[in-house]
């Protein structure tokens, strides 16, 4: 299957006196369909990697393609933008009108829809992230769960084939996390729309197909989320931590334990340990 992202070689600088390289020859695909997570400490490049992805920033070095689209091709910015559709952390800054439907037809206006076709759209949006029951609501009395939830159907008007989020749920609390991973999953599921997802929740990251983690403007582990959470020593070098569950089995391996596989959930551990203790009787 031909890729949907392709990093070949991707080298960028904000400005030409930095030291060192911000992104370090990164090499990357991301096959259509797909749920992609990027993990990394601070700094380590995440934002700056998910901007190459609709243009906002384009490689000092390397190519990026995406739909087989050059992104540093400006001819053709405008597509490039219809596909990949952005969400960042902050839910208020992505709001742009009063009212809930207002706000989901803003960029498809902009882009000249024609009305008939914007109002399906909308209410396909806000169906497809479970908010229609509020189109007609005051977009800044509704949670910060909620408003995500608006933002990403504003982009979802947009009928793009990719979502970017950047930490999307990090200014939310439990329950609106849950609700905008809930509709992320979804869209992926349902839609076969293709996420990248930043985040720091490691119970976020083991939704994915696939975990990639940055350092220092590299991939330093790229697999399914089993795959990767089993480098629990280079995860915690990076600065990362693994969750509880897998740690604990970790240590419980690293103890001389007869274990033998990597556990990301809390009903895998319990499954593990319940059959530890089985064993003992
Ligand atoms: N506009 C900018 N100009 C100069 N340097 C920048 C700019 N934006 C980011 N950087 C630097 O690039 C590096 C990577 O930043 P980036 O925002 O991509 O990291 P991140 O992994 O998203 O971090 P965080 O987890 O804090 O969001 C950092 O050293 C940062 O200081
Ligand atoms: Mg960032």
């Amino acid at each position: 299957m031909k890729p949907f992202i392709s990093f070949e070689n991707v080298s960028f600088k904000y400005a030409p006196e930095q030291p060192k390289p911000v992104l370090d020859r990164i090499n990357l695909t991301v096959e259509e369909g797909s749920f992609v997570t990027v993990l990394g400490h601070n700094g380590s490049g995440k934002s700056t990697l998910a901007k190459h992805l609709n243009a906002i920033l384009t490689p000092t070095e390397g190519k990026v393609y995406v739909d087989g689209i050059d992104t540093a091709d400006e001819e053709k910015l405008f597509e490039l933008r219809q596909r990949v559709g952005m969400v960042f952390q902050n839910p208020d800054n992505q709001i742009v009108a009063t009212v809930v439907e207002e706000d989901v037809a803003f960029a498809p206006e902009n882009l000249g829809v024609p009305p008939a076709e914007i109002r399906k759209r909308v209410d396909d949006a806000l169906e497809a992230v479970g908010m229609s029951e509020y189109k007609e609501a005051a977009s800044y009395h509704l949670s910060g769960g909620q408003k995500q939830r608006i933002a990403i159907a504003g982009v979802l008007a947009m009928m793009p084939k990719c979502i970017v989020l950047d930490e999307p749920t990090a200014m939310l609390d439990p329950q609106g996390r849950k609700e905008v991973m809930n509709t992320i999953r979804e869209l992926n599921r349902k839609a076969g729309i293709t996420i990248v997802m930043i985040t720091h929740f490691m119970n976020e990251a083991i939704m994915a197909d696939r975990v990639v983690v940055m350092d220092e403007g590299r991939i330093v582990l790229d697999g399914g989320p089993y795959e990767v959470f089993s480098h629990v020593e280079e995860l915690k070098s990076v600065g990362l931590d693994v969750p509880q569950t897998t740690e604990l089995i970790y240590l419980l391996k690293r103890a001389g334990v007869d274990i033998d596989k990597t556990v990301l959930t809390d009903e895998e551990c319990a499954d593990v340990l319940y059959g530890l203790l089985e064993g003992q009787r």
